[in-house]
């Protein structure tokens, strides 16, 4: 093999074990350390006291509420339990205000309490960015299904009319 051509077969094998392999797939935020001193924040869900089963009657929700239900219902055969949310103080303001502009980094976080899961937003270059994990830290963003990002992406920025720059929920006075 001539010199330049092993060069070239170095990098392939280096690009291949720098990329990741399409099946894994990771959250796209960061897990935030500290997310337990974040503010909790009455909102909707929060005041519903969170996700039920999937034989719980919503019709009379709003269609996005219909439609997180469906999604997650089935996580556990009581549904899915407790969610919380919980806001970075220094992004409060912002939450209250939901105009859609966020700092870059994690922002807020739905808190599955029962099933001890932290859903998080983060924004990047202004745009929302999405991540599962355990209260712990470990990454179970998945590649397809409930928790895959795509399927934040999908709902969080499907429902335009309802969410503002990734944010759903709404502060309940
Ligand atoms: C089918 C719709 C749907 C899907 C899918 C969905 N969410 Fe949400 N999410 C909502 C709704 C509705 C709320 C607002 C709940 C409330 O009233 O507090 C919400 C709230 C949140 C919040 C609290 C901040 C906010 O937006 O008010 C975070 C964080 C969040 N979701 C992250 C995620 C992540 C991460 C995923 C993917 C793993 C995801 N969501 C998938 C509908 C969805």
């Amino acid at each position: 093999m001539r010199l330049t051509q092993r060069i070239i077969a170095m990098f392939v094998v280096m690009g291949m074990a720098l990329v990741p392999q399409p099946v894994f797939a990771g959250a796209d935020t960061h897990f935030p350390a500290d997310w337990k001193k974040w503010k909790p924040l009455n909102t909707v869900m929060s005041q519903v006291g969170g996700l039920p089963g999937c034989d719980a009657d919503v019709s009379s929700l709003p269609a996005i509420y219909q439609e997180t239900v469906a999604t997650y219902c089935a996580l556990r055969p009581e549904g899915p339990g407790k969610a919380q949310v919980l806001v970075k103080p220094a992004s409060v303001d912002a939450y209250t205000a939901r105009k859609g502009k966020y700092a870059n980094g994690e922002n807020f976080i739905l808190h599955l309490k029962d099933l001890k899961v932290i859903f998080v937003t983060g924004h990047k270059g202004g745009t929302p960015i999405y991540g599962a994990y355990t209260e712990d830290g470990q990454d179970i963003t998945a590649a397809s299904g409930p928790l895959a990002t795509k399927t934040c992406i999908t709902c969080h920025s499907g429902f335009t009319a309802f969410c503002s720059n990734g944010q759903c929920g709404r502060v309940i006075k």
